[in-house]
């Protein structure tokens, strides 16, 4: 309960931001991925060894982490606009030094030069288009784009709609490959994340709710059980929920 300590609040107390927070500040990671996946993509990207690399919406940096243990010389930033975020994974990097950097910020406004611009599971509060137009600047010469974005496969049930209800915007890989082409980029490698990286966000988050539940009121109550419901819907057509992780290079 690091987190209700440090906010001075009781569990009745929290404000729906804060329950938000209470639920996932202390997750391995804030979304789907798997570091297989990760590792898939620096491969398709080429990121050399000594690559400039920002994890953009890092989270709490469970992907940082990652980055830097497979490219030991990197240098790697993380950029997350939540605060907590930024202390968890700032706490979880800090053994590799200078090396790899947290900071609290837009990432819509990235600095760069990067190699490689990593993106698991956040570039869709951008829009795909716009992110990747946005980035652009910020790409080192041969640089590259890696990102998740919900994917919608073919024929989905009734299950796998109502699981993205809240994201109309989504489409299938053709859709995604048309906003990737309108943002000037072409594709180098596309893969989906069905499963594993899936259970390696709503296992934990399992775990999470359980350790929560025992005397959760009010808006912590409304938070577990708003995120129980979602992994309701995942379960309910777990071969259908995928991200496509994709490669993408400016043209
Ligand atoms: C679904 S989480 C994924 C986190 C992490 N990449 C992971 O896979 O564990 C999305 C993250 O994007 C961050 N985010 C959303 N919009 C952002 C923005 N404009 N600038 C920086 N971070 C943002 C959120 O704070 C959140 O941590």
């Amino acid at each position: 309960m690091e987190t209700l300590a440090r906010w001075g609040a009781t569990m009745s107390e929290l404000t729906q931001d804060e329950a938000f927070l209470t639920l996932y500040s202390d997750l391995a990671r804030e979304g789907p991925g798997a570091a297989a996946d990760l590792g898939w993509a620096l491969s398709v990207a080429g990121t050399p060894a000594q690559a400039r690399i920002c994890d953009a919406g890092c989270g709490s940096g469970a992907d940082t982490l990652t980055l830097a243990k497979e490219r030991p010389q990197a240098q790697i930033t993380g950029v997350d606009k939540i605060a907590q975020f930024v202390a968890a994974a700032q706490k979880r990097v800090a053994p590799f030094g200078e090396r790899v950097q947290i900071r609290q910020g837009d990432m819509a406004r990235l600095d760069g030069p990067y190699d490689l611009i990593w993106c698991a599971g956040a570039l869709y509060f951008l829009g795909v288009t716009e992110g990747l137009r946005a980035w652009r600047g910020a790409l080192a010469e041969g640089g590259r784009v890696a990102f998740s974005e919900p994917c919608l496969l073919a024929r989905p049930s009734d299950a796998a709609r109502a699981f993205w209800a809240e994201y109309p915007q989504i489409t299938d890989m053709a859709g995604i490959r048309a906003r990737i082409a309108d943002a000037g980029y072409r594709v180098l490698g596309e893969n989906l994340q069905i499963g594993a990286a899936w259970e390696n966000y709503y296992l934990p988050m399992e775990r999470r709710i359980a350790s929560l539940r025992p005397g959760a009121t009010g808006p912590l109550a409304d938070a577990l059980d708003a995120a129980e419901a979602e992994i309701a819907r995942w379960r309910a057509a777990p071969s259908e929920i995928a991200y496509a992780l994709i490669v993408v290079a400016p043209e």
